[in-house]
């Protein structure tokens, strides 16, 4: 297949890396940034482009992978062509696409995707056509990434991003909390993986309310007060902590 990368960040980046791995010609890169866009195309032999009325009508395939946000505003310059569109997103419904395509759809790889990714992870992609013929095609590029591909409703895919970004970006964000507080303790970091392992590992056959513990959970109000007294010079962290031990009180009930 021939492929246009819309968007030259950690996404554009790993799925070029892959499709090209897997024997498909990356022809063009677009960025609106030209040195973004020179960057990814050298690594992969692609023409760089910062213009999208530049792109090559040729291409089997176009992939937007730019910030959600942009998507609408890129959508409106990309010119009209025969082959299929996806975006990655989440969080966006497929029918924006339809004014460049009737072939078009999404590709949601449901991983933290970082810079510099390599091929090897185990992970849900989740997509959607736009027609059978199209959702055909979407799931035999999805399936180069991985062999556990969900098709999904817009509706179902706009929650399972929401369940997602509890799952994985807030707790993400949780542990660089722990680790930030630990660092200015001078504790060694690491003293957390057998935790986070042990909690991940429970996971496996039991659902999360479960293996729930803590001082909310035991309503024990004085460590909870130790807690927030120990984040004092801290209102943001302080606010969290309520906020979350309120929400684990409340879910038991
Ligand atoms: N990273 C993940 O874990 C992940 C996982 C699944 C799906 N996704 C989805 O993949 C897409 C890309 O995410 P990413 O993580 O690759 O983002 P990223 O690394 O932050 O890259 C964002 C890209 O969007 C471009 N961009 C931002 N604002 C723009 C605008 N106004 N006009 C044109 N281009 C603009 C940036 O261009 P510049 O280089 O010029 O800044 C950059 O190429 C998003 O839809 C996201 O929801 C991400």
């Amino acid at each position: 297949m021939k492929i246009v990368l819309i968007g030259s960040g950690k996404v554009a980046g790993w799925l070029g890396k892959i499709f090209q791995g897997n024997n498909h010609e990356i022809i063009q890169v677009y960025s609106r940034n030209t040195e973004h866009a020179s960057a990814l195309a050298a690594s992969l032999n692609a023409l760089a482009i910062d213009d999208l009325t530049k792109i090559d009508k040729a291409a089997d395939l176009i992939i937007i992978a730019v910030s959600d946000d942009a998507i609408h505003e890129i959508i409106k310059k990309i010119p009209p062509f025969d082959g299929v569109l996806v975006h990655t997103s989440g969080s966006m419904d497929i029918s924006i696409l339809k004014s460049v395509t009737e072939n078009h759809g999404v590709m949601w790889p449901m991983i933290s995707v970082t810079k510099n990714m390599d091929a090897n992870h185990e992970f849900v992609m989740v997509t959607e056509g736009s027609n059978p013929a199209t959702e055909s095609e979407i799931q035999k590029s999805a399936s180069l990434f991985t062999k556990e591909i969900i098709n999904l409703s817009f509706d179902q895919r706009q929650y399972l991003h929401l369940a997602a970004v509890f799952a994985n970006n807030f707790t993400n964000h949780l542990i660089s909390i722990a680790q930030v507080i630990l660092k200015n303790k001078n504790i060694d970091v690491t003293v957390l993986k057998p935790l986070i392992s042990n909690m991940v590992k429970q996971l496996n056959d039991k659902p999360a309310n479960e293996i729930q513990t803590g001082p909310a959970l035991r309503n024990d109000t004085l460590t909870i007060e130790k807690h927030l007294d120990l984040l004092k010079g801290n209102p943001g962290l302080q606010e969290i902590y309520e906020l979350l031990s309120e929400s684990i009180k409340n879910i038991r009930r």
